[in-house]
């Protein structure tokens, strides 16, 4: 009865947390950190990368890109507190601003644990420094600037990967992810979230055709969705659902299910 309470608890909050979050973003469309950094044509597009200029529109950015992206957020707590083990770690890699950190914070009941979150760029780990501060934890948090596929994962209770596997180099993959499930407890759980491809054409057009539909209905205009394409090519490398589940299964996990979906994009929970 005390774990349903608690339960019941997690989902008040989130509803709370849904509301600021759409708040913000309605406000963040209206100020300086919209993100306009296609929205004038460019005679050459180069390669896409996580600096300064994508820091200051990212929060926007992701918000008006990520179909589900806010819903995928709110369900952290709830996966944290069914997985999170008493002194354990708990690592977000490739944590950007921290969003899935402070996601995952919310659902840190039980003592001992510590949040590592990793990224590679540095605009993004100095901004996600400064945001995670700003909010008390019972967990013990550290932002650090590093590579992910050189890291250490140990005592780990719960790996969050949220939209960052698809920048990492497809030959770096299958280590990384031995390596977290190396790192994870019995019991523990990697969390896995990415733009998807699927082996059907015709499944890949539609999906394709309703997230630009999606895009488009969050202000971006063609000329920005284009150019952004254009720019991820190479950089943003989605894989299928079927690659996806095979690397885990290969790893070891005993079970791996795909928890949430919104058009192309999708979460995976793999459990050790
Ligand atoms: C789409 S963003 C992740 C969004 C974030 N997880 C969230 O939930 O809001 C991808 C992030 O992964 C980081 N990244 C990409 N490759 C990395 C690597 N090899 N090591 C560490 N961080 C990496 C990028 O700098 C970027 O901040």
């Amino acid at each position: 009865m005390a774990r349903l309470f608690t339960s019941v608890k997690i989902v008040i909050e989130l509803s709370t947390v849904d509301v600021m979050k759409t708040n913000t973003q309605s406000k963040t469309t209206k100020n300086k950190n919209q993100d306009k950094l296609y929205s004038q044509p460019r005679e050459a597009i180069s390669s896409f990368v996580f600096d300064e200029s994508v820091v200051k529109v990212f929060e926007d950015m992701i918000g008006r890109s990520v179909p589900g992206y806010a819903t995928l957020l709110s369900m952290f707590p709830v996966l944290t507190h069914v997985f999170i083990q008493p002194d354990s770690r708990c690592y977000d890699l490739g944590c950007s601003l921290g969003a899935a950190t402070l996601a995952i914070q919310q659902g840190i009941k039980v003592e001992g644990v510590e949040i590592i979150a990793l990224d590679n760029s540095l605009a993004m780990v100095e901004k996600c420094q400064t945001l995670t501060s700003e909010h008390k934890s019972q967990a013990k948090v550290s932002v650090k600037l590093a590579d992910i596929c050189e890291s250490e994962i140990t005592n780990a209770s719960l790996v969050v990967m949220n939209f960052t596997m698809q920048f990492v180099q497809k030959e770096a993959r299958e280590p990384l992810i031995n390596k977290i499930y190396s790192g994870l407890n019995t019991g523990g759980a990697f969390v896995l979230s990415e733009k998807i491809k699927c082996s059907n054409s015709r499944e890949q057009d539609r999906l394709t055709a309703l997230h630009h539909d999606f895009k488009k209905a969050n202000g971006y205009s063609d000329l920005e969705i284009s150019q952004k394409r254009s720019a991820l090519e190479n950089v943003l490398i989605a894989e299928t659902v079927e690659q996806h589940v095979y690397r885990l299964k290969q790893a070891g996990f005993s079970e791996v299910l795909v928890w949430f979906q919104c058009f192309n994009f999708v979460s995976f929970l793999a459990i050790k």
